[in-house]
């Protein structure tokens, strides 16, 4: 059987050559990084479940009608989503000061934010993601103006749909990062939400008692990561059928 072509590896993801033109196979592994890959792990069915989290998510942006790159899921591990050229920067958006933000500028974490904060790094591991402005980004054509527009109207309705998807479920959206994509249809490229969202990119706490169910667990060692991914899953009825141990990748051809 021919095997697929990899086009890349990332750290917590492996994106292979779709079925048809203009699709890509993303798939999710078990590996957890922090800190620029400093700290390193491997922590079984997290592949699994920030598979199936993002196809909730991303289906949750479609059904709102916020653009992103998601077709569907192949298997426990793999999903079939658009390709697109990754705009080159992290947007971060904050409800609460936490992380680095509540670091940088000597906020407590938890703080209440006055508004939705927006943030934007250079997807540059080599640098560390450094934070940039709108005059960097500007600057050096990472993006447009219109692109900013858009990306800044992304950013503030996927923060508004996934506060309230949280909500429901007594969880508090800390803050999370989205990747953008740009894709072509015809004469026209607009830009949509690619990447994933997981976990792994967003700050979740647990309403009543602040308990942290996202990647922060891994960071911090604050228990097990797969228990509280496996949390925001159950809260929102999105589990893996049999759990997560099933889960020996099948090939899509
Ligand atoms: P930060 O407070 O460490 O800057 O992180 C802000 C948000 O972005 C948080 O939800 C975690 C997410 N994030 C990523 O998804 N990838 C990254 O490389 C970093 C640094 C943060
Ligand atoms: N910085 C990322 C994080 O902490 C992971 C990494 O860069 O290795 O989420």
């Amino acid at each position: 059987m021919a095997r697929r072509k990899k086009i890349y590896e990332g750290k917590a993801k492996t994106l292979f050559e779709g079925p048809e033109p203009g699709t890509i196979v993303q798939y999710f592994k078990d590996d957890a990084t922090a800190f620029n890959a400093q700290k390193k792990d491997v922590i079984e069915g997290k592949g699994v479940l920030n598979n199936m989290l993002s196809e909730y998510f991303m289906n949750g942006l479609t059904n709102v009608g916020i653009p992103n790159h998601f077709i569907r899921r192949l298997n426990m591990r793999e999903q079939l989503v658009r390709a697109c050229e990754i705009v080159p920067l992290e947007v971060i958006v904050r409800n609460f000061a936490a992380g680095s933000m509540a670091q940088r500028l000597g906020i407590e974490e938890g703080t209440t934010l006055p508004r939705p904060v927006v943030e934007y790094c250079l997807k540059d591991d080599k640098l560390g993601d450094p934070l940039v402005t709108e005059e960097h980004i500007a600057a050096f054509g990472w993006a447009s103006q219109q692109d900013m527009d858009d990306i800044l109207s992304l950013a503030l309705r996927v923060n508004d749909f996934l506060s309230g998807v949280m909500y429901a479920v007594d969880i508090k959206l800390v803050d999370f990062k989205i990747e953008i994509g740009r894709v072509y249809d015809g004469d026209f490229q607009r830009l949509i939400v690619a990447d994933e969202i997981s976990p792994d990119s967003c700050r979740l706490w647990d309403i009543e008692t602040g308990k942290k169910l996202d990647k922060d667990v891994f960071r911090r060692d604050l228990g097990s990561l797969t228990d509280a991914y496996t949390e925001v899953a159950r809260r929102l009825g999105v589990m893996p059928k049999g759990g997560t141990h099933m889960t020996r990748p099948t090939l899509v051809n």
